[in-house]
């Protein structure tokens, strides 16, 4: 992929090769101006590839979250955004209103519905964005960065979301540069510069094979989750255990702690 810049070309995703199965959960992480956001328009097609391919073999409707709410948001009202948003897949009008009063339960904005847009905040306005987009059922959603103006009630309950979901079959792809997502999915990778740097599992990413070896996720300049933090310390003074069975979630780490 490359954008004219200063009169030139500039490559932004280079020797790209990612495979996303239906129903995987996979996270893409990478810092500030790795390509994330380039590559999510690049999935959806907002965007197509100077080079390369990109198949899509699709089961159903694409829905993704932009990092910018204010891009995405078409409606006066709450109520009127969603079934814009509706009226694009050809709903029955009976139903919509339904799945507008659903979307919004499930992100926690129940009684927005008449609220103009413009006085909501950032993160009233992610919420939104993620009603618009799982109001519409879609097959796979690509969230690039939208709980990155959400309360910590609201971005679990939008992991709770996502959980559910995932476990009816959705694909799942999320772009992110919160560590505490990344251990949801299933598998992570990380752009650097335009390439990918990184592809496994959250657990392979966090922990080397060795505990005096650097993981994947130290060596690429990220800051690993709590739980991570505190298995490193426990590894250095003596913890042994085969990576598969170390701990990313808290569930997890209680299960090591109290069984020594
Ligand atoms: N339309 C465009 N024209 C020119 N350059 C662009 C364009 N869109 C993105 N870029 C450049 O591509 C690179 C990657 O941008 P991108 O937005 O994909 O990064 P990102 O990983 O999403 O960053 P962030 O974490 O800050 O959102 C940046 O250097 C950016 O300046
Ligand atoms: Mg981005």
């Amino acid at each position: 992929m490359a954008f004219q810049k200063d009169g030139g070309i500039q490559k932004v995703l280079q020797d790209i090769f990612l495979q996303i199965q239906h129903g995987q959960w996979i996270t893409i992480l990478g810092h500030n101006g790795s390509g994330k956001s380039t590559l999510a328009k690049v999935l959806t097609g907002i965007v197509e590839p100077s080079y390369g391919v990109v198949n899509r073999d699709l089961h159903g409707p694409v829905q993704m979250v932009f990092q910018n709410p204010d891009a995405q948001i078409v409606g006066e009202t709450v109520s009127e955004d969603i079934l814009f948003g509706l009226e694009n897949y050809n709903f029955p009008l009976d139903q919509c209103q339904e799945r507008v009063a659903k979307a919004l339960q499930q992100v926690g904005l129940s009684g927005y519905e008449q609220v103009p847009v413009g006085i909501l905040s950032g993160g009233q306005k992610q919420l939104l964005c993620l009603a618009s987009a799982i109001a519409v059922d879609p097959h796979v959603i690509i969230l690039d960065e939208a709980t990155s103006m959400l309360d910590p009630a609201s971005r679990q309950r939008i992991r709770a979301v996502m959980k559910e979901w995932h476990s009816l079959g959705k694909t799942i792809v999320w772009l992110t540069q919160d560590m505490e997502e990344v251990v949801l999915g299933q598998v992570v990778v990380v752009l650097s510069e335009g390439r990918l740097a990184y592809q496994g599992t959250p657990r392979q990413f966090f922990y080397a094979p060795l505990s005096n070896q650097m993981s994947a996720c130290r060596m690429l300049n990220f800051k690993p989750p709590f739980v991570v933090e505190v298995v490193e310390y426990l590894r250095k003074d003596g913890l042994a255990m085969a990576v598969e069975d170390l701990p990313i979630k808290p569930e997890e780490l209680s299960k090591v702690v109290t069984r020594r």
